[in-house]
């Protein structure tokens, strides 16, 4: 048994020195200190000794147990370390290598403008409302008492899809939707993309961008919507900007204005920005004719409204000095890259 003990003791150390994974270092454990493994096997099989043998068959059987799991737990550790090591050199970083240059994107301008609107109208309380592009004729123009026959329905106008659908012409489709859908007190706004028959050119574009407002309550009279659209004008261009209202025509409001915003380069003094006139246009409004409350459930005897719609490219263009529309939809990143 003695022999036996050395034999096994030897062949052991010599695979374990010998293994080469820690996979392979697993099943020798087993194989030798395992519940049915060899050592084991003889220390089981003690019982059959004399009482004179057994202590000294003892002794030597546990230390070559002893010695077998030290050295397999030296193993272990020894390819473990291996282990790291080939790891982290195959991991390993070239930090000489050019590094991957991120491409970090801006806000176009169009979308800073916007966004400046929404914050200076929702300041004041209003909502932003979203709705379709793709849109009926019934909300762009009949219940906008804008009937067959008016200019702004001519084919040569307006995009038709059918008879009935168009590409909206203004956001102001929104305006019905929203009052059709909720009840007074109503502030919204509806920024948005719209489509027109225009020819490009440096101010033309089949297709812009409005941001509408509407605002309908109880005693909601002129003066709410002069003191609200200078509000706005002091925000987005300083203290010192001033308004004109000049009387206009448009068929759902009553009365109707353009509104002027004084040339904030020169001044009123006249400037190739303003062209000589000292004042540039900026948006149409109104009081909300009392038919178009009428055709969207609304009394006009208890309620009143006014409403206004701002082109976004004309006061990006403003701010930014650009002379060409079309700067904005090209996607030149040279020229995006300039605003943040
Ligand atoms: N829709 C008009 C346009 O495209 C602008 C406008 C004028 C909108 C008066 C309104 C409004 O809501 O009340 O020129």
């Amino acid at each position: 048994m003695k022999e036996q003990l050395q034999n096994i003791e030897k062949e052991a150390l010599s695979a374990i020195s010998d293994c080469g994974s820690i996979k392979d270092l697993d099943a020798l454990r087993v194989k030798y200190l395992g519940k049915k493994g060899e050592l084991t096997a003889i220390l089981k099989s003690m019982g059959s000794l004399s009482a004179e043998e057994r202590p000294a068959m003892g002794q030597l059987a546990n230390s070559v147990r002893q010695a077998l799991d030290e050295a397999i737990n030296a193993k272990n550790a020894q390819l473990k370390a291996a282990e790291l090591d080939a790891k982290l050199s195959a991991e390993k970083i070239d930090v000489t290598l050019p590094g991957k240059q991120s491409l970090t994107g801006s806000r176009h301008p169009l979308n800073i403008v916007l966004d400046d609107l929404k914050e200076i109208f929702r300041g004041m309380g209003y909502t932003v409302v979203d709705g379709p592009e793709v849109e009926e004729t019934k909300y762009v123009f009949d219940m906008l008492l804008t009937d067959e026959g008016h200019p702004a329905r001519d084919e040569q106008d307006t995009f038709y899809i059918t008879d009935k659908t168009l590409l909206r012409t203004q956001t102001s489709s929104i305006q019905i939707r929203t009052m059709l859908k909720q009840a007074p007190p109503i502030a919204i706004i509806s920024p948005g993309r719209v489509y027109r028959r225009d020819t490009i050119d440096a101010t033309h574009s089949p297709i812009f961008h409005q941001c509408e407002g509407l605002v309908v309550d109880k005693k909601i009279t002129f003066g709410d919507l002069k003191g609200t659209l200078e509000i706005f004008a002091k925000r987005l261009y300083g203290e010192d900007i001033k308004l004109r209202f000049r009387p206009h025509h448009f068929p759902y409001t009553e009365p109707s204005a353009e509104v002027d915003l004084q040339c904030f380069k020169c001044h009123g003094a006249g400037c190739a920005l303003c062209k000589g006139e000292g004042w540039i246009e900026m948006l149409g409004s109104g009081l909300v004719h009392p038919q178009v409350l009428i055709n969207c459930g609304i009394d006009p005897n208890e309620y009143s409204g006014f409403a206004f719609g701002i082109g976004l490219e004309r006061i990006a263009m403003m701010r930014y000095n650009i002379d060409d529309l079309r700067l904005l939809y090209e996607n030149d990143i040279r020229f995006l890259s300039q605003f943040r």
